[in-house]
């Protein structure tokens, strides 16, 4: 059976107009998500993939420009739709978004099961939003629902309040839920369980899901597809089990090697490190890094070759398959 598309990103350019200079920092991206999947979004600090998810909304801040391309979800081009219909249809309805510190995302001054009956909108009463609440609570496994509905988020534990944000977006049942780096500042201990929570529910509520992550391990664990990202560029897209099985991509390779440390930025195993996007390298973006490079790396940028069924790649290495 064909997938059904959700969202397809088309050549995508987005640029920040900075005091430094212009920083190119999304450079002609493409991608699909298909309906029902846990898609990965994966590499290295500064990669892009945070600039890709939020374009989704239509959230590029500023001094960020989208300066063309189109995100095609349900047949319409959000970067083409007006504000107020994005604010109607869009944005915490249809696509919601859980970010990196949930404590900063929930409001300080509502508490938690307030938060969660707002989220669920005016489509129920008082009495019966407040039922679904403690509902939506034990559905993410918090312990005491009816103590955390009490709560004001500063009260929870980092874990806590992820959950807390995961029962929020189930309370919107959207079609699309992005979640940027949900577990990146959480204790490692804690990391697994959060991730196990979001896949369950994401399967019993037939929802579709972007995880951006720069672990690969994570996308590992989860994920259906993946799309690797490097300085801008998508660099590779295939199905897990290619990607972490059979990498094609000197980038993906190099990521497989690393061992991700404590610190977000320093992988282990490709040298050098992601380049200043105001002057970003010419041809392909890798090619400084990389130890296939040669004289055309330099000087054109890798259309993206198709290896493999579902498995796609942006590199001069496979130009002998193209078409293949
Ligand atoms: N507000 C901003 N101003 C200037 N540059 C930005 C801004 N936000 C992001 N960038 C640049 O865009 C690129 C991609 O950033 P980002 O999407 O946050 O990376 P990732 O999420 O993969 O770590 C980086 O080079 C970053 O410096
Ligand atoms: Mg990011």
């Amino acid at each position: 059976m064909m997938p059904e598309v959700l969202v397809e990103i088309n050549d995508l350019v987005i640029n920040f107009y900075t005091y430094r200079g212009v920083v190119k920092a999304i450079n002609g991206v493409n991608l699909k998500i298909n309906k029902g999947e846990f898609f990965g979004l994966v590499g290295e600090t500064g990669c892009g993939k945070s600039v890709t998810g939020s374009a989704i909304l239509n959230l590029v801040q500023n001094p960020g420009r989208i300066e063309s391309g189109e995100v095609i979800f349900k047949g319409d081009d959000i970067l083409r739709m007006d504000e107020g219909e994005i604010r109607e249809r869009i944005r915490g309805k249809e696509i919601t978004m859980i970010m990196q510190h949930p404590i900063a995302a929930l409001n300080p001054v509502l508490k938690n099961g307030d938060q969660i009956a707002e989220a669920l909108g005016k489509k129920m009463s008082d009495s019966e939003a407040k039922k679904r609440t403690i509902e939506l609570l034990k559905e993410v496994n918090i312990p005491e629902p009816e103590k955390v509905a009490n709560q004001y988020p500063h009260q929870l534990s980092g874990g806590m309040a992820q959950r807390v944000m995961i029962a929020m977006m189930l309370a919107t049942e959207p079609s699309l839920l992005i979640a940027d780096e949900p577990t990146t500042a959480l204790d490692v201990s804690i990391q697994a369980q959060v991730l196990s929570l979001l896949e369950d529910l994401i399967k019993r509520h037939k929802a579709t899901v972007l995880l951006i992550t720069h672990d690969l391990s994570v996308v590992a664990e989860t994920c259906d597809r993946v799309g690797v990202m490097y300085a801008g560029d998508m660099a590779e897209v295939g199905d897990v089990e290619q990607i972490i099985g059979n990498p094609r991509h000197p980038y993906t390779t190099g990521l497989m090697r690393a061992i991700p440390s404590d610190h977000e930025n320093e992988l282990v195993g490709i040298r050098g490190s992601v380049p200043d996007l105001v002057n970003p390298p010419t041809g392909c973006r890798f090619h400084p890094r990389c130890e296939y490079a040669t004289k055309i790396c330099k000087e054109k940028k890798p259309e993206t070759i198709q290896v493999e069924s579902n498995h796609t790649v942006a590199c001069f290495l496979y130009e002998g398959e193209k078409g293949g």
